[in-house]
């Protein structure tokens, strides 16, 4: 879908048609059913929001008719989804008549590009401080992420995973639809706009909304400076920064529309401070606090807060490959290196992924609607000592 003219681009287009006048015979404002309402609103914020909004609207429109098949295609929610065969994946490059798997593999093995799947979906959600409420995670399929998901969705919240390792993003979207949550497992590599602007898209067709977005896809590199190739570093840089930098823009204009909203951005201590080798990485997340504090001071007056968590060493797939690999620089196991990291800190041991997920939770609740801008320690008193 091609919009030519200047006129094409500020006349709404949903699912690849032009959307009829929004006034009939008599003149008097005819209701547009809601999707279409939302998808209008979605397409000319996304349009007037990004400096690039030819190429946006272009993007939203064509992601929009491609994603519009499953959608429509998909059993209502009152029906559960159980097996791999229900679920619906489509490609999002143009043209787009793709509609078989794309491969797009990353090193994972389990990345599809563009691939959408729906995993378990109920319609009962569970009840909770969030119930209602549509919440998006990325870096959902391990770690802080997906206990994050899991806290969301125990919580009473539809939760959207957005990750790179598809399969374990969708064991997670399983876990929490076990709890009675809606869920979608959407493949999605945080480099890239494209496929964030697809999965968010995604995200408000099929639920109309976003309450809470936590920018947790994250990885971990280090070494001394004179061996930092630029490739590492650029790839660092755009998972880390401009992966946060990319899903706070692509859903501000939703939570603005709605007037309200909660962004939470995981930095790390590593943002706050720093330590030998660990420049790129520090870099990285001392940039998320950056982007936190400005993107708070622009959509705070639309009652939306923007906060960051910054955690400490937590017990996850990353921190246990880092601890091993400078365990064997240091002649020594990984635990050991961890059992002295948790020396560091006022309580002595480290942090378990539910416990930064917990105050997730707590910055994307009403008991928090007081705190935005803020990049909140979660160590275990790690600097204090
Ligand atoms: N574990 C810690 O000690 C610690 C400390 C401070 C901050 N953090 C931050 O917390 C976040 C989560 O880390 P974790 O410890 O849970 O790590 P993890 O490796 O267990 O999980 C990271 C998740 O991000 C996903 N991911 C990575 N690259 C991606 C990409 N390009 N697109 C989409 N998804 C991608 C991974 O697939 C994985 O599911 C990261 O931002 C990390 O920097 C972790």
């Amino acid at each position: 879908m091609e919009c030519q003219t200047a006129e094409a681009m500020t006349t709404p287009m949903v699912k690849g048609r032009r959307l009829p006048d929004s006034r009939n015979e008599s003149g008097r404002a005819k209701m547009r059913p809601a999707h279409e309402a939302r998808a209008i609103g979605l397409q000319r914020l996304m349009a007037s929001s990004v400096g690039a909004g030819r190429r946006i609207l272009e993007t939203a429109t064509r992601a929009s008719s491609v994603l519009s098949r499953p959608t429509a295609a998909m059993p209502s929610s009152t029906r559960p989804i159980t097996t791999s065969q229900e679920c619906r994946t489509v490609g999002l490059s143009s043209p787009p008549q793709v509609s078989a798997r794309k491969s797009g593999r990353r090193s994972s093995g389990s990345h599809r590009r563009g691939a959408y799947t729906c995993t378990a979906m109920s319609d009962t959600s569970a009840g909770g401080r969030f119930s209602g409420q549509v919440v998006v995670v990325t870096g959902s399929a391990m770690g802080i992420g997906r206990a994050t998901a899991i806290r969301f969705a125990s919580e009473g919240a539809a939760v959207a995973c957005l990750d790179i390792e598809q399969e374990k993003n969708e064991a997670t979207a399983a876990d929490a639809s076990a709890l009675g949550a809606q869920t979608v497992a959407l493949a999605c590599d945080v480099r890239s706009r494209a496929e964030q602007e697809a999965a968010i898209l995604a995200v408000v067709e099929r639920w109309g909304r976003i309450d809470v977005l936590v920018a947790c896809a994250g990885m971990y590199v280090g070494g001394p400076l004179p061996d930092i190739p630029l490739e590492r570093w650029d790839d660092l840089v755009a998972v880390n920064l401009t992966g946060v930098l990319v899903s706070n823009s692509l859903v501000s204009p939703i939570m603005i529309e709605q007037g309200r909203g909660a962004i939470i951005n995981v930095s790390s201590m590593a943002g706050k401070t720093s330590w030998p080798n660990s420049a790129e990485y520090s870099a990285t997340k001392s940039g998320v606090i950056g982007v936190t504090r400005s993107a708070a001071m622009e959509l705070g007056p639309h009652g939306i807060t923007v906060n960051a968590v910054c955690p400490g060493n937590t017990l996850t797939a990353m921190v246990r490959r880092v601890a091993a690999e400078i365990g064997a620089t240091l002649d020594m196991t990984g635990d050991r290196w961890l059992a002295m990291r948790a020396e560091d800190t006022a309580l002595k041991r480290l942090a378990e992924p539910e416990e930064i997920a917990g105050v997730i939770a707590f910055l994307a609740s009403d008991d928090a609607r007081y705190i935005t801008g803020q990049s909140i320690g979660v160590d275990g008193g790690l600097i204090l000592s």
